[in-house]
């Protein structure tokens, strides 16, 4: 058998979409950081020379918001997050080389480095805006802090962009009496000078840019060439890159003194931080050189490629390339979109426990499980995919444990009991194994290709073969049987052998499970390259279970954990979870799951302003219990305190406390919604304290 793999090494920089810095990690990040690190590892195991490298993206003022409600400063809210970040990436083995964070000396070096040639090139313009501003906040508003009645539909409780009822977009300015979510004050229009790059003086380069090639490859998928090209052909607007203190990020360089400070966007400085990750890395590297992979000269001795989701193509694939070029360096090879995931065909929701956290997923089910299940329904579109777990079940379940482990444990016991863990010296079966090993080569071009599902498929084809190998040969059977021990050993040799050729595929897919193999078939590595030299006269180690099967009652736990982990009130700044059309459709629960939820009349003994929330009340609430509880309401624009004392209203009183800024809640008083508006649910005056609903 010849080493196929005759392509030179290559020198190749790898990214991650940087996650925001206000929030967990969960499965949809995954979807991306798991795909990049099977890609990087695939592409390591060539013997190519990868780096990975991500950040957390820090700034924007919604980290400035999340800081406050955590009474912290962003600095130190920030430096927290990145810390549980980094421990959810490591326990999905996510590979990186460096975890840095944009808010860096490097990244602000480089911020300014990228403007000032944009600005002396004369990419840069200067113009006025007006813009809705809070003057209780004494700050601009981004559309997404402003809500009001649509300009066209007159439907309350509408963001500063555009409507959920009747789809029309619009500027916030439009909006009818707008507030902002920040302080409920009524915005009011004001100007100020606002930075922009000008991208329309790009639009040949894009245009080139977008469609064109590298090395035989293209840069962008096609569909979503395609797709850039229409806005392209429409025509490209100037962008805002300006934004006004107060704001959490880097100072705009030599902006004029008499005008107030100006920031960089948070998304100016957000694709910087790829470099300025490397840059970092790069200082404790001496294989490593900033100018090998980021100067235009040298392009063509390295490669780069931004691993991303479909919502932030427009930044990848058109700001950035253009202001890369801009400013004299050099562009990427390729930037890969991916879909979004969805959990059971539906967007994940908080309320049914389907948005998970990583860090929840990781308490319950093994994360290489994961890392199987999404490599198995990658490929190189930017298709949304779909978690559905009895699907993952079974996957794992008869994939993984039941033909790929199952072929070790199977044969491992003869030849470490019988034969003192020596392998046959000769293969008995030449044919079969060298169809295996040269099933690599598709196996290797699917991973370079980001067919990852093909890989998937490939794979257990050849498992599936090693199967049938071993279910024809029975050597449980032939031990039984005298004079058979030379037959025995080659047929548990000829099913250790595929299963070595196995790993070597799978393991960019699960690093841990191919360590752990690794130590017990006693190879030094599993570069696909070594695989075409067979394990002959070679002596194994002691098997050990290298992977159990996934129990429903795993997933079970894990989905009542996420609803629980979960807290119902969106975070400040995002949109709340509104139904989509989707969810419209019947949603059935058990009577089990109904029966899980306590809820007994009670009475309102005490109800209060809470200072510093405007939009909460605390009530005291009598429950039948020795105790009252206490439990903050968000309903503070609808009730005057008085209004609610007194009344008998429902309270939910099984639901796990929850610790808040101004104190612990300890349930939940239920109240009707509608277009924002609440309406508290009360009890008639003789349904008796503490009873139960049902
Ligand atoms: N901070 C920006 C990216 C800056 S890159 C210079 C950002 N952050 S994010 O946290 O909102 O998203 C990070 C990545 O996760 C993005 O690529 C985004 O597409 C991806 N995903 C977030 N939710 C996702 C799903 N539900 N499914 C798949 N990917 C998702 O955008
Ligand atoms: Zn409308």
């Amino acid at each position: 058998m010849q080493q196929t793999n005759q392509t030179s090494s290559r020198n190749i920089l790898v990214t991650s979409a940087l996650p925001y810095a206000n929030g967990d990690i969960h499965l949809g990040h995954l979807v991306e950081h798991i795909q990049t690190d099977i890609w990087v590892r695939a592409m390591k195991a060539q013997g190519h020379k990868v780096t990975y490298v991500c950040a957390d993206d820090a700034h924007g003022t919604a980290i400035t918001l999340k800081a406050d409600e955590a009474n912290t400063s962003p600095e130190d809210f920030i430096s927290k997050v990145r810390e549980a970040h980094e421990t959810d990436f490591s326990k999905f083995l996510i590979g990186y080389d460096n975890y840095y964070t944009t808010h860096s000396e490097e990244n602000r070096e480089m911020s300014e480095l990228i403007y000032n040639r944009l600005n002396e090139a004369g990419y840069i313009v200067s113009e006025d805006v007006e813009q809705l501003f809070d003057p209780e906040k004494q700050m601009f508003l981004a559309d997404r802090y402003v809500k009001g009645e649509c300009p066209n539909c007159d439907t309350p409780e509408q963001y500063g962009d555009n409507c959920e009822s009747c789809s029309a977009t619009y500027n916030a300015t439009e909006l009818k009496n707008p507030y902002s979510t920040l302080s409920g004050a009524t915005p009011v229009l004001k100007s100020s000078k606002h930075y922009f790059f000008d991208l329309p003086q790009f639009q040949d380069f894009l245009k080139a840019w977008t469609t064109g090639q590298t090395n035989g490859k293209q840069h962008l998928q096609s569909s979503v060439s395609n797709k850039l090209n229409e806005w392209l052909d429409s025509g490209l607007i100037k962008w805002d890159i300006s934004r006004d203190a107060p704001y959490f990020g880097f100072k705009i360089p030599n902006t004029p003194a008499d005008e107030p400070d100006k920031y960089f966007y948070v998304w100016l400085d957000a694709p910087v931080g790829y470099m300025a990750s490397f840059n970092n890395l790069c200082k404790r590297r001496s294989d490593l050189s900033f100018d090998d992979y980021w100067l235009a000269e040298y392009a063509d001795k390295t490669e780069i490629y931004h691993f991303i989701g479909k919502d932030i193509i427009s930044f990848h694939s058109l700001f950035w390339p253009a202001m890369l070029t801009g400013a004299n360096f050099r562009t990427p090879n390729g930037v890969f979109a991916h879909g979004f995931l969805t959990v059971n065909g539906e967007k994940m929701s908080k309320s049914r426990g389907t948005f998970i956290k990583a860090s929840t997923y990781a308490q319950h089910l093994h994360p290489e499980y994961l890392r199987y299940y999404f490599a198995s329904k990658l490929s190189d579109t930017v298709e949304d995919l779909n978690l559905d777990m009895a699907e993952f079940m079974q996957k794992v379940n008869s994939d993984l444990v039941g033909k790929v482990v199952n072929i070790a444990s199977r044969s491992a016991g003869f030849i470490y009991k019988k034969y003192d863990g020596k392998l046959s010296d000769t293969c008995s079966e030449p044919e079969l194994l060298e169809g295996i090993v040269n099933a690599g080569d598709e196996i290797a071009q699917a991973y370079e290709n980001r067919e990852f599902a093909k890989a998937m498929r490939l794979i257990m084809a050849c498992a599936d073969k090693a199967n049938e190998y071993i279910d024809n040969k029975k050597p449980w059977a032939l031990a039984k049987q005298e004079g058979k021990e030379q037959e025995v050993q080659d047929a548990c040799s000829v099913a250790l052998n595929i299963f070595r050729q196995l790993v070597t595929y799978l393991a960019p897919v699960l690093p841990e499970l191919a360590d752990n193999a690794k130590a017990f078939l006693n190879v030094d590595d599993l570069l696909f390259s070594s695989r075409t030299e067979l394990l002959l006269g070679h002596e194994i180690n002691k098997f050990k279970p290298l992977m159990q099967r996934v129990e429903q009652k795993q997933i079970d736990t894990m989905i009542d954990a996420s609803k629980q982990t979960i807290a119902a009130a969106p975070e400040p700044g995002k949109k709340a979870e509104k139904p989509t059309k989707k969810d419209t459709s019947p949603n059935y629960i058990d009577i089990k799951d109904f029966a899980k939820v306590e809820m007994k009349v009670a009475k309102v003994i005490d109800c209060n302003h809470v200072e510093g929330a405007d939009k909460l009340l605390q009530l005291t609430l009598d429950v039948g219990e020795e105790n009252t509880r206490n439990v903050f309401s968000g309903i503070r624009k609808f009730y005057e305190p008085e209004q609610l004392q007194g009344k008998k209203v429902i309270c939910v009183t099984n639901l796990a406390p929850r610790k808040m800024k101004f104190g612990v809640s300890e349930g939940m008083v239920i109240s009707a919604e509608k277009d924002g508006k609440l309406v508290v649910a009360t009890m008639p005056e003789e349904a008796e304290i503490g009873s139960v609903l049902a």
